[in-house]
């Protein structure tokens, strides 16, 4: 897997997370794509000495953005590099289906990450949608006036509507597509309120090794049973495909 040296244009501390920029001018990104990253200096740096994987936050055609919160040693660095390494955008992102009417996107945590790059391509193709956003408290909520409109929840009751997410969607019936990132229990219950619709896809934060198919480190479990891998087969999935 190829990697690419990029200087860091700005970087924005936002509550607990960071906004990281950087140019991107080889190619487009699809909403839900990812990139694995990791600090300039490799082979020397060795450290970590596997990239990690970051959902594109946002780009414009010229600036990639990503949108992570410190949590161990990879984010720590990245945090604080001039330059980082990424690779192209990898996986499969959300399928948009312009005709299926108003959408609902739903994000938990850092699992917002996609949301925005998602937005700008619903703006783009004149779809309406409604953007409900998850946290555990008001550190972590900051971010989410990034998001114009967004109602927000928050665990501890000190942003928004206090609980989780879907409690603040009230419901999903009247949504013509559903699309979501978080952490599984959120997912497991939003394809659970989706019910029947059709069109509801779900971003997945399986670890990775990889992010090349190569290791197997990143397998969801499937319907009709077995394993995919959410480098390679998404991280995106329709919510009917997930055993769970
Ligand atoms: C497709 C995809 C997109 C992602 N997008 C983003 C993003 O946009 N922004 C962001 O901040 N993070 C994102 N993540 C998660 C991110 O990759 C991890 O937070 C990162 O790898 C942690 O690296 P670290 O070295 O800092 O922590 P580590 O030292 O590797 O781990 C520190 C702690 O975090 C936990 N942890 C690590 N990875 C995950 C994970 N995937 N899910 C749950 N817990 C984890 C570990 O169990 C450990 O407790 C994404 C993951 C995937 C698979
Ligand atoms: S991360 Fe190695 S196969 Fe997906």
């Amino acid at each position: 897997m190829k990697f690419h040296s990029v200087q860091v244009e700005e970087r924005k501390e936002l509550g607990s997370y960071t906004l990281l920029r950087y140019r991107w001018k080889d190619g487009p990104v699809e909403p839900g794509q990812f990139v694995m990253a990791r600090t300039a200096g490799y082979p020397v740096a060795l450290d970590p000495f596997l990239a990690r994987p970051f959902s594109f936050y946002d780009y414009d055609g010229e600036v990639a953005s990503l949108l992570f919160e410190v949590r161990g040693r990879g984010t720590a660095l990245l945090d604080l590099a001039p330059a980082i390494e990424v690779t192209a955008p990898l996986g499969k992102g959300f399928q948009i289906e312009p005709d299926l009417g108003r959408a609902a996107l739903l994000g938990g945590g850092i699992g917002v990450a996609p949301l925005k790059v998602l937005g700008r391509r619903l703006d783009a193709l004149g779809v309406p949608y409604d953007v409900f956003l998850g946290f555990a408290d008001g550190s972590s909520a900051v971010v989410a006036r990034e998001f114009a409109g967004a109602e927000v929840a928050t665990m501890d009751g000190s942003v928004g509507t206090h609980g989780t997410v879907l409690e603040a969607v009230g419901s999903l019936e009247d949504y013509g597509a559903v699309y979501s990132c978080g952490p599984n229990p959120m997912l497991a219950a939003v394809k659970l309120a989706a019910g029947d619709n059709g069109f509801c896809q779900l971003s997945v934060e399986e670890r990775m090794g990889c992010g090349n198919g190569s290791c197997n480190g990143c397998v969801v479990p499937v319907r009709g049973g077995g394993y995919v891998r959410s480098c390679i087969e998404g991280p995106v999935f329709r919510a009917e495909v997930l055993a769970w």
